[in-house]
């Protein structure tokens, strides 16, 4: 007997060997999609602290057409992963923005809101619910009071009342609930086979308060590809890549991307006058029907975007910024513009109506 165990000490010692390996690789693979699977969004935000006044907050500086060679579109996403409690801003316009928000889903509410009827939609917009009031809670305590005892939270800007927790209320009142209380947008994009990695994200519930140039309710329940249609160069540039992108998204990923497009009228909701349609003529614009003072804007969207740990949604959240072009051009960066208006080939130059405003604002930038 003595004799059979030496003889299969090497085997025994490749048994330990093998099984140590095979333990090791279950804890790796068990640690590595834990890490993956937890959410940058799920956790106790820093507060921003007490020195902090919405009042004196000036816009987030977002100059998406500075020191670029190439306008064509592109993914050109950053990683936000380091500091999620930069997720979402409240700044001097939080009043108005959600004040406008607000009016805006009254107004419109077939054509800004909606969350598809299905039991993986509501769980998502439940679950995206509770991260947020989570976050204002404990990012902003100063502005947002809870009371246990009500389940409510007091916003102190606007003196809005909500419930912490989503058990109360519809997915639909919990998207104008957060409509009323974030200067963000929402989107909010599930698959139907979460399995099929060839499937399209479908935009399944959300809220557009502040479309810029299109009409929210085409795109609902509808996947990416077609949402994007009328978005010169998807097909070749951005279909792939954006694919990918979705399909890959983890919940432990923030990343943000920003846009830019200049518009000659004060309002934050359009749902068609931005962007120019197949077969548009588009007028240019004189310099004096332009009122640079008072209606001429850059108009910028800062998109951030994550997957819920729970549902697995991918969400992007949408902060639009209207910064008048007089300032562009006080901070000294009207040729930079000048340079990006140029350099949009003609498809997105179209799409953008660079034909109606590019020349007179490019005078006014250089004058
Ligand atoms: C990485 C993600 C994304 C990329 C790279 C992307 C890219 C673009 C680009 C390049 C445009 C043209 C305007 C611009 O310059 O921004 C655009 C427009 C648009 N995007 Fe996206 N997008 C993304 C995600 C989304 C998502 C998740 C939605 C959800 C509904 C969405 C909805 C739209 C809409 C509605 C328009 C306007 C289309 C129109 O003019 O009718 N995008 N996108």
């Amino acid at each position: 007997m003595q004799e059979l165990l030496v003889q299969n000490v090497p085997y025994l010692w490749l048994l330990v060997a093998g099984l140590t390996l095979a333990y090791s690789i279950t804890k790796w693979y068990t640690i590595t999609t834990d890490k993956a699977n937890q959410s940058i969004l799920v956790r106790k935000f820093p507060a921003i602290g007490n020195d902090f006044d919405w009042k004196q907050t000036k816009p987030l500086r977002v100059r998406p057409f500075e020191n670029q060679k190439n306008f064509n579109v592109n993914m050109k996403i950053i990683n936000l992963a380091k500091t999620p409690e930069d997720w979402l801003l409240i700044e001097d316009t939080y009043l108005e923005q959600t004040r406008l928000r607000k009016k805006f889903t009254e107004m419109y509410p077939n054509h800004t809101y909606f969350s598809y009827d299905n039991e993986i939609t509501s769980a998502a917009v439940r679950e995206f619910y509770e991260i947020v009031t989570n976050y204002l809670l404990t990012r902003y305590p100063q502005y947002f009071k809870y009371n246990w005892w009500t389940g409510m939270i007091t916003n102190q800007i606007n003196g809005l009342t909500f419930p912490k927790h989503s058990k109360s209320d519809t997915p639909s009142q919990l998207i104008l609930h957060l409509a009323a209380n974030i200067e963000e947008d929402i989107v909010i994009l599930l698959k139907d086979n979460p399995k099929d990695p060839e499937g399209e994200y479908i935009y399944r519930a959300g809220v557009s308060g502040f479309p810029a140039g299109f009409d929210p309710s085409h795109g609902y329940n509808k996947p990416l590809s077609y949402i994007h249609g009328p978005v010169p160069q998807y097909p070749n540039r951005l279909k792939l890549s954006m694919g990918k992108f979705f399909n890959n998204l983890k919940p432990k990923d923030l990343w943000v991307r920003h846009n830019w497009s200049i518009q000659t009228h004060t309002a934050y909701f359009s749902l068609d006058s931005n962007h120019g349609r197949d077969g548009e003529k588009i007028k240019q614009l004189r310099y004096d029907e332009i009122d640079f003072d008072n209606s001429c804007f850059l108009r910028c969207e800062r998109q951030i975007l994550t997957r819920l740990p729970k549902s697995k949604a991918n969400i992007m959240t949408v902060r639009t910024f209207l910064t008048p072009i007089k300032q562009i051009k006080a901070e000294g960066l009207g040729e930079e513009l000048c340079k990006g208006i140029d350099g949009l080939p003609d498809d997105l130059a179209f799409y953008k109506k660079r034909g109606a405003w590019g020349e007179a604002v490019k005078q006014y930038l250089r004058e």
